[in-house]
C-alpha cells in the first residue's frame, strides 16, 4: 500500500471514529490493562489551568501524592505553563509520525505512549476543557496510532456553577475521548461551585483525589 493510500485509510478511520480500525490490531493483541497490584505504573497527569494554585492544580497535586505513595511513577505536564502550539492540520504526521511542530509537547510524546494511566485535570472553560489542555489533546493526532493501547484515565474538573447539568458537555467529551482510544475510566472527581482558586480545599475532593491516586 502506498503512503498516500495509508494516509487516506487513517483519515477515514479517524472520521469514522477510528479506534476499531486504527487501533484494531493493537487492541486485539495488546495485554489487558495492567493490574496495579502487580507493578509500578506510569502515570501522566495533564493539567489545564493557568492558575498554579488553582482548584484543579490542587486536585492534580493530591492525586499525584496518592499515586506516588502507592509507588507509582508520575509525570506531570502543566499545559498552561508550557509552550504547546495548536495542531496545524498539515497532516505531515499521517496521524502516526513525527509532528512538524517542535515545542514542549516533545517532552510529553513518549510519556503518553508509555503511560498506563492518563489523568486530565482541567477547569471548565465555556463548558469544555481549557484551551491550553485542548491544544495538548489535539496534538495526540500525531500519535494516534500509538495511543490505541489499553490505558486507564481519570478526570478532575472544577467549575463555578452549581448546576450539575453544566458538566455534561465536558464529561461527555472526556468519555468520547476514552471511547475513541479504547481507554477505560478509572474515576472522575468533579468540583462544582468552585470559582476562586482554593475553593476546592474546602471540600473533601482533595482527599478523594489522594485516595484515587493511591488506589490505582
Ligand atoms: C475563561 C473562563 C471560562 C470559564 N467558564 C466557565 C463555565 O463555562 N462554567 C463555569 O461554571 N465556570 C466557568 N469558569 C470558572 C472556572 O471553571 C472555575 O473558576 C474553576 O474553579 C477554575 O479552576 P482552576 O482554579 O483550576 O483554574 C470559567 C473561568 C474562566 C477563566
Amino acid at each position: 500500500m502506498s503512503k498516500r493510500e495509508t494516509h487516506a485509510l487513517r483519515r477515514r478511520a479517524f472520521l469514522a471514529g477510528g479506534a476499531a480500525v486504527l487501533g484494531g490490531a493493537a487492541l486485539a493483541t495488546a495485554p489487558s490493562p495492567p493490574n496495579p497490584k502487580e507493578r509500578t505504573m506510569r502515570i501522566v497527569i495533564l493539567t489545564g489551568s493557568p492558575r498554579k494554585n488553582g482548584n484543579t492544580a490542587t486536585l492534580a497535586a493530591r492525586f499525584a501524592e496518592g499515586a506516588q505513595a502507592a509507588g507509582h511513577e508520575v509525570f506531570r505536564f502543566d499545559a498552561a505553563l508550557a509552550k504547546v502550539s495548536p495542531c496545524r492540520a498539515c497532516n505531515a504526521c499521517g496521524m502516526n509520525g513525527p509532528c512538524v511542530i517542535k515545542d514542549d509537547f516533545e517532552a510529553l510524546r513518549e510519556k503518553l505512549v508509555e503511560a498506563d494511566v492518563i489523568a486530565f485535570a482541567t477547569p471548565m472553560y465555556y463548558f469544555g476543557f481549557s484551551a491550553q489542555l485542548k491544544a495538548v489533546i489535539d496534538r495526540f493526532y500525531a500519535l494516534a496510532g500509538r495511543l490505541h493501547t489499553p490505558k486507564r484515565c481519570v478526570l478532575m474538573m472544577a467549575y463555578a456553577d452549581t448546576d450539575a447539568r453544566k458538566r455534561d458537555v465536558l464529561v461527555n467529551h472526556y468519555r468520547m475521548l476514552l471511547d475513541y482510544h479504547g481507554w477505560t475510566d478509572a474515576g472522575q472527581l468533579i468540583a462544582p461551585g468552585c470559582w476562586p482558586a482554593g475553593a476546592v480545599a474546602r471540600t473533601d475532593l482533595p482527599q478523594k483525589a489522594y485516595d484515587l491516586g493511591k488506589s490505582l
